[in-house]
């Protein structure tokens, strides 16, 4: 079993620390950080008024909601894995969940799924509300992830990124046109003795960058978790050179190291001397379903406010619709059977990892290198390759490898400026071991004849 989830929290601060709330950024620290673009952003004058409709005794003529009773599904019902028990519970939305589930709600989300959401960020990793934080629901994390670095990034701004890294963020920081600093790390997470570098030698003339994007739990592509250390590392870095860190973090509850699981940033930041320098990136895709798209952003409060008012001038609000079923789901089952599945989840990729490690060993001993995901689901392999580190994986995945019948990405699409590598990503979370097995031994066939082996 994974180790246990919520993390060690509560210890008196060290080295006399003020009281949390005294530590608190205040909201007037973030208006050099919030983007030109973001403080111009108006809000939509009917969704800013939605709540006036909770007003007792009110009569509301507000918004053009439709009326339920055109609406032709009438009722829902579906069953849940209890992974307590295993049993398959029946579970039922009453006529007015139903009716609430088809109906526009806030830009936010609806307010007790907020607070299911709310409490899990306190037992996952003991946030309270009141700590200068606020959430925020979103259509998957991607989306808060694309109105957050657009609240934060604009032209002229520089960024840290860890590289390589998940690929599927450069179109929005493209779209910020920011500088980007690429980092490269280890098997212990991000290299800080090259981020204190760069920071120190930051030119007199130019801002520091304004914030570091960082996967801290099996990144993405790299499969890496960063270990405590260097994450106080980046906290203390932060402080010094005046940064946020961005904590994009799907795979957190995918942790299925041998090693006492490191704390996130989030709940590290509470025994720091500031706080407020972190914005979290939940995605629960990952554990309850990718196509409800449930993502949310735990974020200081100005950083939230701005990506809400992003999202009333945008797509209005994430949909009612998995917000309740979300929501129902989440709160049939509590906290502590959510910890039970997630266990089953990391167990689960354990023992993908597992297989497909074995796997690996038995097809491509001697021909790639790589180290064990401890998180995540994502192997990362560097193939020996004529040209050693300088070789490049690129043509011989997108073609040799796609002609010989097996597809994966080469390691150069997660380099944000592109440039030549010899790794490859594969995935590890779907394909069962006899196709695993039949897929990388078609890679050993193809990376013989690219060495002349065959
Ligand atoms: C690092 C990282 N961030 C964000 C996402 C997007 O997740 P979501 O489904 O919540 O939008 C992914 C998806 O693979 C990812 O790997």
């Amino acid at each position: 079993m994974p180790n246990d989830l919520p993390v060690a929290q509560g210890a008196p601060p060290a080295g006399g620390l003020k009281p949390l709330s005294e530590r608190i950024l205040p909201p007037e620290f973030y208006d050099s950080f919030i983007t030109k673009r973001s403080k111009e952003r108006i809000e939509d004058p009917i969704r800013s008024r939605l709540q006036l409709e909770d007003r007792p005794g009110t009569i509301s003529m507000l918004a053009g909601k439709p009326n339920p009773e055109t609406y032709p599904m009438t009722s829902l019902q579906f069953t849940l894995r209890d992974p307590v028990t295993n049993q398959e519970v029946p579970i039922a939305l009453t006529e007015i969940e139903l009716e609430r589930s088809l109906q526009y709600s806030g830009s936010k989300g609806i307010p007790e799924f907020l607070e299911w959401l709310v409490g899990l960020q306190e037992f996952s990793h003991g946030r309270k509300p009141g700590e200068g934080w606020d959430l925020s629901f979103g259509a998957g994390s991607s989306d808060l992830i694309h109105k957050a670095i657009l609240a934060l990034l604009e032209e002229g701004d520089s960024a840290i990124i860890e590289s390589p890294v998940y690929a599927g963020v450069f179109p929005v920081l493209h779209e910020a046109k920011c500088d980007l600093i690429e980092l490269s790390g280890d098997e212990n997470g991000i290299d800080t003795v090259a981020l204190r570098k760069t920071l120190e030698n930051w030119p007199k003339n130019k801002r520091k960058p304004k914030l570091l994007y960082t996967i801290p739990f099996g990144c993405n592509p790299t499969g890496v978790t960063s270990t405590i250390e260097r994450r106080l590392e980046v906290l203390g870095l932060a402080r010094e050179h005046n940064f946020l860190i961005f904590e994009d973090d799907p795979y957190y509850y995918l942790y299925f190291g041998s090693a006492p699981r490191p704390p996130s940033y989030f709940a590290l930041e509470v025994d720091q001397p500031e706080v407020g320098r972190v914005v979290r990136l939940d995605s629960l895709s990952k554990v309850l379903s990718a196509g409800m798209r449930i993502g949310f952003l735990s974020a200081p409060q100005v950083i939230s406010d701005a990506v809400l008012l992003h999202t009333m001038g945008s797509n209005l609000q994430p949909p009612t619709f998995t917000q309740v079923i979300s929501w129902k789901l989440l709160s049939t089952w509590g906290y502590a059977a959510y910890q039970q599945h997630v266990y089953r989840v990391a167990d689960f990729y354990r023992t993908k990892r597992d297989e497909f490690a074995r796997l690996m060993d038995k097809h491509l001993t001697g021909l790639a290198e790589w180290t064990i995901p401890e998180a995540g689901m994502f192997f990362w392999f560097k193939l020996l390759l004529d040209g050693g580190d300088e070789g490049d994986s690129e043509a011989l995945i997108r073609k040799e490898a796609l002609e010989g019948g097996i597809l994966a990405l080469p390691g150069t699409v997660f380099l944000p400026s592109g440039g030549k590598t010899a790794y490859v990503r594969a995935s590890f979370s779907l394909l069962p071991e006899t196709m695993v097995d039949e897929g990388l031994r078609r890679l050993r066939v193809v990376l013989l004849k690219a060495r002349g082996e065959a």
